[in-house]
């Protein structure tokens, strides 16, 4: 045996034997650590003839290998062997008492979602879901928006490593419309959805935050027209505002995914200085907001859903949650929605009693 395996044989004996992290990390530094003989023989080869170092290099480079293997395998043993003696000496006593009063609540933004519901399945709507981590293909191209598309350049969207090299990379998915896909796939004509859920997007400011909510709606049936839409449109809102002077405005617009496509604005009014939803827009003190992004559902997307345009028609929308959540329970920071924080979920969240009925209202008594 030489002299390089009789050393090898040394270092991972004392390894298999050391009994604490650092002990192992001793034995590192002197064989991997930069003065450390593993290390001083590498640098032998830069001085010796190519053909000794071809030779002498696949053993010192093996043993180097065998060595930081060992080292890495005792540390996680170590560690896995600390880890148990902790779980078996730490308890928890399961019989203390809970609080007399629970004190979790419903987030705004699951409230809102299950007052949606109930709103549009008094409509008729089913409520859909999708996967957060989308392909490209659901997320974009078959809603219309091919790889050179500009409009995908709009969506800031977060992507996956590309594991297959072949440039399938999966995404986060940027919007909730591929749930409209994914729907007409897998139910066909007619059908009437809802699909609330999370997206999300490479943007972080006052309004903006990586992760948001989003509700998509889609209809699909035999002679549906833009009257449909806007009759729909202005009956959620008004059922989810509890007001019935609520005034939309459309206005033509441009999404890839329908055409013709139109964004809505609703009319608000100054009340003490807030802006509160209701009233013609263009009156006196009044004003109109940007809403909600919809339109007649474009053939190409019916095509790459697998339906006939020419028997199926229909119609989309799009609406963030949160914006809707903090418009009708007056929340100011958007960011505050994802912060955790108790006192916030204290004052702005729900009692679980608090269920929303149509008979009722679906407003919640906050
Ligand atoms: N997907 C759009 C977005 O995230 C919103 C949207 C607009 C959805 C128009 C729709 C639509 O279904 O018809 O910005």
């Amino acid at each position: 045996m030489n002299e390089l395996q009789s050393r090898k044989n040394e270092a991972l004996a004392a390894i298999a034997s050391a009994d604490n992290a650092d002990a192992v990390e001793a034995l590192r530094v002197e064989a991997l650590g930069k003065q450390g003989w593993i290390s001083q023989l590498l640098k032998t080869l830069g001085a010796m003839t190519p053909e000794e170092r071809q030779e002498r290099a696949p053993a010192i480079q093996a043993a180097r290998g065998e060595v930081a293997d060992a080292i890495a395998a005792r540390k996680q043993a170590l560690e896995a062997a600390a880890l148990d003696r902790r779980l078996a000496s730490e308890t928890l006593d399961l019989t203390l008492p809970a609080p007399e009063t629970p004190s979790g609540s419903v987030h705004p933004v699951s409230q809102v979602m299950d007052e949606l519901a109930e709103i549009f399945a008094d409509l008729g709507f089913s409520v859909a879901t999708g996967p957060e981590i989308e392909d490209d293909w659901h997320n974009f191209t078959a809603l219309n928006m091919a790889e050179t598309h500009p409009a995908r350049a709009m969506h800031d969207t977060f992507y996956f490593p590309d594991r297959d090299g072949a440039g399938n990379r999966m995404l986060l998915r940027t919007h909730t419309s591929p749930v409209q896909i994914r729907s007409m796939m897998k139910e066909g004509a007619p059908i009437r959805i809802i699909a609330p859920g999370r997206v999300y997007r490479s943007d972080s400011d006052a309004t903006h935050t990586p992760m948001f909510h989003q509700i998509e709606g889609l209809v699909i049936d035999r002679d549906i027209h833009l009257g449909h839409l806007k009759w729909t449109l202005e009956t959620f809102l008004k059922a989810f505002f509890e007001r019935e002077d609520i005034v939309l405005r459309l206005r033509p617009s441009y999404f890839p995914f329908t055409e013709p496509s139109v964004e809505v604005d609703v009319g608000w009014q100054d009340v003490k200085g807030r802006r509160v939803l209701g009233g013609d827009g263009d009156a006196p003190g009044h004003g109109w907001m940007e809403l909600l992004g919809s339109g007649m559902v474009n053939a190409r997307v019916i095509e790459f859903a697998g339906l006939d345009p020419a028997e199926w028609q229909g119609f989309a929308f799009g609406v963030g949650v949160d914006r809707l959540a903090m418009l009708k329970y007056g929340m100011d920071d958007l960011r505050a929605f994802f912060d955790g924080d108790r006192r916030w979920l204290t004052h702005y969240g729900f009692s679980a009693f608090d269920q929303p009925t149509l008979s009722g209202g679906v407003g919640a008594r906050a």
